[in-house]
C-alpha cells in the first residue's frame, strides 16, 4: 500500500514526491529501525552500482550499507580508474551501468547530469547530488531526523544558514520544506551566499515564505532548528568571490549558549563552520543525522525497487 508511487522510479528532485509519499518513505524508515530483524531482503539477487564523479563520504557508503542490508550487492565505478578518464560520455557510462545492474545511485558536478542519466537509462537513477541544484535522499533524511527529533516538521521555525547560494542540500531541504507547513524559515548567509532566484522563486510558488537575514543571532532563541551549510567552494566560479566570503560564518558553543533546545543539523563534511566544541551540546544533532541516513536510504531503495509500504 502507497508503494505505487515509489516503485520503479526515479529519485532525481524531492520536488517529484508529496508529501503522502514522504510520510510513506519515513514510516517504512521507522519500520526499519523498530523491527531490526525484519527488514526484508528486497533486493537479493539485485545489483546495485554507485557511480560517484564527485567526492562522497556519507552518500555513497550509506547507499551501499543500505542496498546490502536489503541484500544488494553493489559494484561501483570508480571515475578516476574508469574509462571515464579515457573521454567516455556519461551517457556511454551510465549505457553500460544500466545493463549491468537494476538501479544506479549517481552523484555529478553538472546540474541535470541525473535527469539526462534517467533518460538514457531503463534501470532506475537515484540522484545523490547534481551540482547545485538537487539532493533529494538528503533532503529526505533532514527531514527524517527533525521528525524523530522533534516529533513534526510543522509548525517548527528553521534557520537554513550559509552557503544557501550554491549548497544543494539548502535547496533541497527548502524544496522539502515546502511540503509541510513550517511557522516561519530564516535564511540567514552572507549577501554574496544569498539563495539564488530560481530556487526562491520555486520555493514561493509552492507557497514557502522565507525572511532574509545576514547573521543568526537575531533569531537564536526563536528558532528549533538551526540547518548549517559548508562553504562549498568547489562551484564558485570566481576563486575571488569566494575569499571574499569564506570564514563569514560560523557556530560555536558559546554562540549557541542562546540557542535553547533547537538542533543543529549539518550535511556534513564541516570546515570551519560548525566548531567541534558544538559536539558536545545536546543541540548536536547532526552525527545521528548522518547515522539515519541509513534506515531512510533503505526505505527509499526498498521502495523504488517494488517492496511495499512498511
Ligand atoms: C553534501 C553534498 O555533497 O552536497 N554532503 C552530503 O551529501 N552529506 C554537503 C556538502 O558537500 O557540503
Amino acid at each position: 500500500m502507497g508503494s505505487i508511487a515509489w516503485s520503479g522510479k526515479d529519485v532525481l528532485s524531492i520536488l517529484d514526491f508529496s508529501r503522502e509519499d514522504l510520510e510513506t518513505l519515513f514510516e517504512t524508515a521507522d519500520d526499519f529501525l523498530k523491527r531490526p530483524g525484519s527488514v526484508p531482503k528486497t533486493l537479493a539477487d539485485r545489483i546495485v552500482a554507485t557511480a560517484f564523479f564527485e567526492p562522497s563520504t556519507r552518500t555513497r557508503l550509506s547507499f551501499s550499507t543500505a542496498a546490502l542490508k536489503l541484500g544488494a550487492k553493489v559494484i561501483d565505478l570508480s571515475p578516476d580508474v574508469s574509462s571515464v578518464l579515457k573521454g567516455e560520455s556519461l551517457s556511454d557510462t551510465i549505457r553500460m551501468l544500466q545493463s549491468y545492474s537494476d538501479l544506479i545511485v549517481m552523484r555529478h558536478p553538472s546540474e541535470g547530469a541525473a535527469l539526462l542519466a534517467s533518460e538514457v537509462s531503463d534501470v532506475p537513477i537515484v540522484n545523490g547530488g547534481d551540482g547545485s541544484q538537487h539532493h533529494p535522499s538528503q533532503a529526505m533524511l533532514d527531514l527524517y531526523t527533525i521528525r524523530r527529533l522533534k516529533g513534526r516538521v510543522d509548525g517548527l521555525r528553521y534557520a537554513v544558514v550559509g552557503d544557501t547560494r550554491y549548497a544543494r542540500t539548502a535547496a533541497s531541504f527548502l524544496y522539502g520544506l515546502a511540503k509541510y507547513k513550517p511557522a516561519s524559515v530564516y535564511l540567514v548567509s552572507p549577501e554574496g551566499l544569498r539563495m539564488r532566484d530560481e530556487v526562491k522563486n520555486s520555493i514561493r510558488k509552492l507557497g514557502l515564505r522565507t525572511e532574509e537575514l545576514d547573521t543568526l543571532e537575531p533569531v537564536l532563541g526563536k528558532v528549533d532548528v538551526i540547518y548549517m551549510n559548508r562553504i562549498q567552494k568547489e562551484r564558485f566560479p570566481d576563486p575571488n568571490e569566494y575569499e571574499k566570503v569564506k570564514g563569514s560564518y560560523r557556530i560555536t558553543k558559546s554562540l549557541l549558549s542562546g540557542a535553547g533546545d533547537a538542533i543543529v543539523l549539518h550535511p556534513l563534511p564541516r570546515i570551519n563552520e560548525l566548531a567541534y566544541d558544538v559536539d558536545d551540546l545536546p543541540n548536536a544533532a547532526y552525527m545521528e543525522q548522518a547515522r539515519l541516513g541509513v534506515p531512510v536510504r533503505m526505505a527509499l531503495l526498498h521502495l523504488v525497487m517494488g517492496g511495499g509500504a512498511r
